[in-house]
Protein backbone atom coordinates (compact mmCIF):
# COMPACT_ATOMS: atom_id res chain seq x y z
CA UNK A 1 0.00 0.00 0.00
CA UNK A 2 1.14 3.12 -0.77
CA UNK A 3 0.93 6.45 1.49
CA UNK A 4 0.34 9.68 0.23
CA UNK A 5 0.03 13.16 2.03
CA UNK A 6 0.57 15.60 -1.30
CA UNK A 7 -3.11 16.53 -3.05
CA UNK A 8 -0.58 17.05 -6.20
CA UNK A 9 1.16 13.61 -5.90
CA UNK A 10 -2.63 11.92 -4.88
CA UNK A 11 -3.77 13.64 -8.70
CA UNK A 12 -1.13 11.92 -10.61
CA UNK A 13 -0.74 8.45 -9.33
CA UNK A 14 -4.76 7.93 -9.62
CA UNK A 15 -4.36 9.60 -13.27
CA UNK A 16 -1.89 7.10 -13.52
CA UNK A 17 -3.95 4.54 -12.86
CA UNK A 18 -6.46 5.46 -14.40
CA UNK A 19 -4.43 5.69 -17.89
CA UNK A 20 -3.42 2.15 -17.52
CA UNK A 21 -7.32 1.40 -17.46
CA UNK A 22 -8.06 0.88 -13.95
CA UNK A 23 -10.80 1.58 -12.07
CA UNK A 24 -10.29 4.18 -9.23
CA UNK A 25 -12.59 3.83 -5.96
CA UNK A 26 -12.10 6.28 -3.00
CA UNK A 27 -13.47 5.69 0.09
CA UNK A 28 -13.75 8.94 2.56
CA UNK A 29 -13.41 8.72 5.82
CA UNK A 30 -12.28 10.89 9.00
CA UNK A 31 -10.58 8.26 10.33
CA UNK A 32 -10.19 6.49 13.58
CA UNK A 33 -11.81 3.67 11.34
CA UNK A 34 -14.06 0.69 12.62
CA UNK A 35 -15.62 -2.55 10.79
CA UNK A 36 -18.33 0.13 9.20
CA UNK A 37 -15.25 1.57 7.41
CA UNK A 38 -13.68 -1.63 6.59
CA UNK A 39 -16.80 -2.39 4.98
CA UNK A 40 -16.72 0.07 2.59
CA UNK A 41 -13.43 -0.40 1.67
CA UNK A 42 -15.05 -4.23 1.08
CA UNK A 43 -17.42 -3.00 -1.39
CA UNK A 44 -15.33 -0.57 -3.27
CA UNK A 45 -12.95 -3.21 -3.80
CA UNK A 46 -15.66 -5.18 -5.74
CA UNK A 47 -16.02 -2.51 -7.92
CA UNK A 48 -12.88 -0.88 -8.65
CA UNK A 49 -9.25 -1.88 -9.02
CA UNK A 50 -7.35 0.33 -6.78
CA UNK A 51 -8.75 1.48 -3.55
CA UNK A 52 -8.53 5.49 -2.07
CA UNK A 53 -9.02 5.34 1.35
CA UNK A 54 -8.76 8.94 2.25
CA UNK A 55 -8.24 10.10 6.11
CA UNK A 56 -8.67 13.70 7.10
CA UNK A 57 -11.07 14.84 9.87
CA UNK A 58 -11.98 17.88 8.10
CA UNK A 59 -12.45 21.27 10.59
CA UNK A 60 -14.43 23.13 7.93
CA UNK A 61 -17.45 20.15 9.19
CA UNK A 62 -17.18 20.95 12.55
CA UNK A 63 -19.18 23.86 14.55
CA UNK A 64 -16.56 25.95 16.97
CA UNK A 65 -18.97 23.99 19.83
CA UNK A 66 -18.55 20.33 18.52
CA UNK A 67 -15.60 18.06 19.55
CA UNK A 68 -13.07 18.59 16.66
CA UNK A 69 -10.35 19.00 18.73
CA UNK A 70 -11.00 15.93 20.46
CA UNK A 71 -12.40 13.84 17.75
CA UNK A 72 -10.50 10.38 17.96
CA UNK A 73 -7.37 10.24 15.68
CA UNK A 74 -5.11 7.04 15.71
CA UNK A 75 -3.26 7.07 12.23
CA UNK A 76 -1.03 4.16 12.67
CA UNK A 77 -3.75 2.06 13.33
CA UNK A 78 -5.96 2.98 10.30
CA UNK A 79 -2.92 2.90 8.36
CA UNK A 80 -2.83 -0.97 9.45
CA UNK A 81 -6.36 -1.94 8.68
CA UNK A 82 -6.75 0.18 5.15
CA UNK A 83 -3.22 -2.11 4.19
CA UNK A 84 -4.85 -5.41 5.69
CA UNK A 85 -8.08 -4.80 4.19
CA UNK A 86 -6.44 -4.51 0.44
CA UNK A 87 -6.68 -1.18 -0.06
CA UNK A 88 -4.09 0.44 -2.26
CA UNK A 89 -3.61 3.68 -1.32
CA UNK A 90 -3.94 5.78 2.24
CA UNK A 91 -4.64 9.11 1.34
CA UNK A 92 -3.75 11.77 4.61
CA UNK A 93 -3.17 15.18 3.39
CA UNK A 94 -2.65 17.70 6.65
CA UNK A 95 -4.94 20.62 7.05
CA UNK A 96 -2.42 23.28 4.99
CA UNK A 97 -2.81 20.83 1.91
CA UNK A 98 -6.37 20.65 2.10
CA UNK A 99 -6.96 24.35 2.95
CA UNK A 100 -3.78 25.89 2.03
CA UNK A 101 -5.81 28.96 2.87
CA UNK A 102 -8.79 29.52 4.57
CA UNK A 103 -11.68 28.79 2.02
CA UNK A 104 -14.07 31.52 0.77
CA UNK A 105 -16.71 29.53 -0.95
CA UNK A 106 -18.53 27.03 0.12
CA UNK A 107 -21.66 24.37 -1.28
CA UNK A 108 -24.88 24.07 0.32
CA UNK A 109 -26.89 22.01 0.94
CA UNK A 110 -30.09 23.85 -0.05
CA UNK A 111 -33.40 22.26 1.07
CA UNK A 112 -31.73 19.21 1.87
CA UNK A 113 -30.19 21.03 4.77
CA UNK A 114 -33.62 21.96 6.17
CA UNK A 115 -34.76 19.22 8.58
CA UNK A 116 -32.96 16.29 10.24
CA UNK A 117 -29.44 16.85 11.35
CA UNK A 118 -29.47 20.64 9.18
CA UNK A 119 -31.05 22.85 11.57
CA UNK A 120 -28.84 21.17 14.27
CA UNK A 121 -25.67 21.48 12.88
CA UNK A 122 -25.77 25.09 10.98
CA UNK A 123 -22.21 24.80 8.51
CA UNK A 124 -22.06 20.82 8.54
CA UNK A 125 -23.37 19.68 5.31
CA UNK A 126 -21.37 22.80 3.40
CA UNK A 127 -18.18 21.85 5.14
CA UNK A 128 -18.91 18.21 4.04
CA UNK A 129 -20.21 19.11 0.73
CA UNK A 130 -17.08 21.14 0.32
CA UNK A 131 -14.19 18.69 1.46
CA UNK A 132 -15.82 16.01 -0.65
CA UNK A 133 -15.96 18.27 -3.68
CA UNK A 134 -12.39 18.88 -2.85
CA UNK A 135 -11.99 15.36 -2.45
CA UNK A 136 -13.30 14.17 -5.83
CA UNK A 137 -10.99 16.67 -7.39
CA UNK A 138 -7.95 15.35 -6.15
CA UNK A 139 -8.61 11.60 -6.27
CA UNK A 140 -10.64 11.86 -9.75
CA UNK A 141 -12.27 8.43 -8.54
CA UNK A 142 -14.71 6.45 -11.01
CA UNK A 143 -16.69 5.18 -8.03
CA UNK A 144 -17.07 6.45 -4.29
CA UNK A 145 -18.23 4.46 -1.40
CA UNK A 146 -20.66 6.11 1.23
CA UNK A 147 -22.31 4.76 4.49
CA UNK A 148 -26.08 4.81 4.90
CA UNK A 149 -25.39 5.25 8.67
CA UNK A 150 -25.31 9.09 7.77
CA UNK A 151 -28.16 8.83 5.04
CA UNK A 152 -28.49 12.21 5.07
CA UNK A 153 -24.84 13.10 4.18
CA UNK A 154 -25.51 9.90 1.53
CA UNK A 155 -28.79 12.07 0.09
CA UNK A 156 -26.80 15.07 -0.43
CA UNK A 157 -23.90 13.87 -1.55
CA UNK A 158 -25.42 11.97 -4.44
CA UNK A 159 -27.59 15.26 -5.13
CA UNK A 160 -24.18 16.87 -5.37
CA UNK A 161 -22.38 14.66 -7.87
CA UNK A 162 -25.90 14.44 -10.16
CA UNK A 163 -26.76 18.48 -9.88
CA UNK A 164 -22.81 19.55 -10.66
CA UNK A 165 -21.94 16.41 -13.11
CA UNK A 166 -19.52 14.66 -10.87
CA UNK A 167 -18.19 12.13 -13.19
CA UNK A 168 -18.28 9.54 -10.75
CA UNK A 169 -20.61 6.59 -9.47
CA UNK A 170 -21.32 6.78 -6.00
CA UNK A 171 -22.92 3.82 -3.78
CA UNK A 172 -24.25 3.99 -0.57
CA UNK A 173 -23.64 0.37 1.54
CA UNK A 174 -25.56 -0.63 4.39
CA UNK A 175 -25.14 0.42 7.78
CA UNK A 176 -22.65 -1.64 10.06
CA UNK A 177 -24.19 -2.14 13.81
CA UNK A 178 -22.98 -4.15 17.10
CA UNK A 179 -24.56 -7.16 17.84
CA UNK A 180 -26.75 -5.32 19.94
CA UNK A 181 -28.33 -2.76 17.09
CA UNK A 182 -25.87 -0.12 18.01
CA UNK A 183 -24.35 1.35 14.94
CA UNK A 184 -20.76 1.64 14.60
CA UNK A 185 -19.77 5.40 15.17
CA UNK A 186 -15.83 6.57 15.75
CA UNK A 187 -17.52 8.79 18.52
CA UNK A 188 -18.90 5.29 19.98
CA UNK A 189 -15.65 5.83 21.64
CA UNK A 190 -16.79 8.38 23.86
CA UNK A 191 -19.26 6.16 25.72
CA UNK A 192 -18.48 5.49 29.16
CA UNK A 193 -20.16 1.55 29.90
CA UNK A 194 -22.89 3.13 31.15
CA UNK A 195 -23.78 5.20 27.98
CA UNK A 196 -23.05 2.26 26.39
CA UNK A 197 -25.10 -0.11 27.81
CA UNK A 198 -28.15 2.54 27.12
CA UNK A 199 -27.30 3.35 23.41
CA UNK A 200 -28.79 0.17 21.73
CA UNK A 201 -32.24 1.59 22.71
CA UNK A 202 -31.85 4.02 19.52
CA UNK A 203 -31.94 1.12 16.94
CA UNK A 204 -34.71 -0.31 19.09
CA UNK A 205 -36.99 2.31 18.44
CA UNK A 206 -36.07 2.40 14.85
CA UNK A 207 -37.46 -1.78 15.30
CA UNK A 208 -40.18 -0.79 17.07
CA UNK A 209 -41.77 1.25 14.71
CA UNK A 210 -41.04 -0.86 11.98
CA UNK A 211 -42.79 -3.03 13.56
CA UNK A 212 -45.38 -0.65 14.23
CA UNK A 213 -45.31 -0.05 10.47
CA UNK A 214 -45.90 -3.43 9.56
CA UNK A 215 -48.80 -4.10 11.69
CA UNK A 216 -50.65 -1.13 9.74
CA UNK A 217 -49.80 2.32 11.18
CA UNK A 218 -49.15 4.69 8.40
CA UNK A 219 -49.32 8.10 10.63
CA UNK A 220 -46.02 9.87 10.71
CA UNK A 221 -46.90 11.29 13.81
CA UNK A 222 -47.51 7.71 15.39
CA UNK A 223 -44.66 6.41 13.83
CA UNK A 224 -42.38 8.54 15.17
CA UNK A 225 -44.04 8.40 18.77
CA UNK A 226 -43.44 4.82 18.43
CA UNK A 227 -39.78 5.84 18.54
CA UNK A 228 -39.96 8.22 21.28
CA UNK A 229 -41.30 5.84 23.59
CA UNK A 230 -38.78 3.29 23.21
CA UNK A 231 -35.95 5.63 23.47
CA UNK A 232 -36.80 7.77 26.62
CA UNK A 233 -37.00 4.93 28.80
CA UNK A 234 -33.66 5.13 28.78
CA UNK A 235 -32.90 8.20 31.54
CA UNK A 236 -29.48 8.55 29.60
CA UNK A 237 -30.53 9.22 26.20
CA UNK A 238 -31.69 12.96 24.91
CA UNK A 239 -33.32 13.00 21.50
CA UNK A 240 -32.84 16.02 19.49
CA UNK A 241 -35.40 14.84 16.76
CA UNK A 242 -37.10 12.01 15.28
CA UNK A 243 -38.39 12.82 12.11
CA UNK A 244 -39.68 10.45 8.84
CA UNK A 245 -38.67 12.22 5.67
CA UNK A 246 -38.88 11.60 1.88
CA UNK A 247 -35.80 9.63 0.85
CA UNK A 248 -35.03 11.92 -2.03
CA UNK A 249 -36.46 15.07 -0.73
CA UNK A 250 -35.70 14.99 2.94
CA UNK A 251 -39.21 16.67 3.20
CA UNK A 252 -41.00 15.25 5.78
CA UNK A 253 -44.04 13.34 5.44
CA UNK A 254 -47.35 13.29 6.92
CA UNK A 255 -48.12 9.25 5.82
CA UNK A 256 -45.47 6.61 5.78
CA UNK A 257 -44.88 4.44 3.07
CA UNK A 258 -41.84 1.35 2.59
CA UNK A 259 -39.40 3.90 1.14
CA UNK A 260 -39.53 6.41 3.92
CA UNK A 261 -36.61 7.18 5.92
CA UNK A 262 -37.21 7.24 9.38
CA UNK A 263 -33.75 8.90 11.13
CA UNK A 264 -32.83 10.71 14.24
CA UNK A 265 -30.54 11.89 16.76
CA UNK A 266 -29.58 11.83 20.25
CA UNK A 267 -27.24 12.96 22.79
CA UNK A 268 -25.90 10.10 25.36
CA UNK A 269 -23.70 12.43 28.03
CA UNK A 270 -21.91 14.58 25.67
CA UNK A 271 -21.66 12.18 22.81
CA UNK A 272 -23.73 12.77 19.84
CA UNK A 273 -25.31 9.69 18.01
CA UNK A 274 -27.33 9.03 14.53
CA UNK A 275 -29.46 6.56 12.93
CA UNK A 276 -31.87 5.15 10.68
CA UNK A 277 -33.63 3.13 8.85
CA UNK A 278 -35.60 2.83 5.75
CA UNK A 279 -39.12 1.69 7.15
CA UNK A 280 -39.97 -0.63 5.05
CA UNK A 281 -36.66 -2.37 5.83
CA UNK A 282 -35.95 -2.00 9.24
CA UNK A 283 -32.68 -2.87 10.03
CA UNK A 284 -33.30 -6.32 8.02
CA UNK A 285 -31.17 -4.50 4.99
CA UNK A 286 -28.44 -3.92 7.35
CA UNK A 287 -24.58 -5.84 8.31
CA UNK A 288 -24.42 -7.36 12.03
CA UNK A 289 -21.42 -7.67 13.84
CA UNK A 290 -21.87 -11.27 15.49
CA UNK A 291 -24.98 -11.12 16.09
CA UNK A 292 -26.20 -14.38 18.03
P1 LIG B 1 -16.77 9.26 8.87
O1 LIG B 1 -17.70 9.57 9.96
O2 LIG B 1 -15.37 8.78 9.20
O3 LIG B 1 -17.46 8.18 7.94
C1 LIG B 1 -16.84 7.79 6.74
C2 LIG B 1 -17.81 6.90 5.98
O4 LIG B 1 -18.08 5.74 6.76
C3 LIG B 1 -19.15 7.60 5.72
O5 LIG B 1 -19.59 7.30 4.40
C4 LIG B 1 -20.05 6.97 6.76
O6 LIG B 1 -21.42 6.94 6.40
C5 LIG B 1 -19.49 5.56 6.82
N1 LIG B 1 -19.86 4.87 8.07
C6 LIG B 1 -19.66 5.32 9.34
N2 LIG B 1 -20.19 4.44 10.23
C7 LIG B 1 -20.76 3.44 9.50
C8 LIG B 1 -21.48 2.25 9.82
N3 LIG B 1 -21.74 1.89 11.07
N4 LIG B 1 -21.91 1.47 8.80
C9 LIG B 1 -21.66 1.82 7.51
N5 LIG B 1 -20.99 2.93 7.14
C10 LIG B 1 -20.54 3.72 8.11
O7 LIG B 1 -18.70 10.72 7.14
C11 LIG B 1 -17.60 11.22 7.30
O8 LIG B 1 -16.56 10.55 7.94
C12 LIG B 1 -17.23 12.60 6.80
O9 LIG B 1 -18.35 13.43 6.86
C13 LIG B 1 -16.66 12.59 5.34
C14 LIG B 1 -17.67 12.05 4.33
C15 LIG B 1 -15.37 11.74 5.29
C16 LIG B 1 -16.29 14.03 4.93
O10 LIG B 1 -15.40 14.60 5.81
Amino acid sequence: MIEIADPRQMRAWSRDRRAAARRVGLVPTMGYLHEGHLRLIDRARRVSDDVVVSVFVNPLQFAPTEDFGRYPRDLPRDRSLVSARGAECLFVPGPDAVYPQQPVVRLLPGSLGDHLCGPWRPGHFAGVLTVVAKLFHLVEPDVTVFGRKDAQQAVIIRRMVSDLDFPLEIIVAPTVREADGLALSSRNAYLIAEERRAAPALSLGLTAAHDAFRKGVTAAADVVAEVRRVVERERLLRLEYVEAVDPDTLAPVGRVAGDTLLALAARVGSTRLIDNIILGDGLAGDEWLDRP
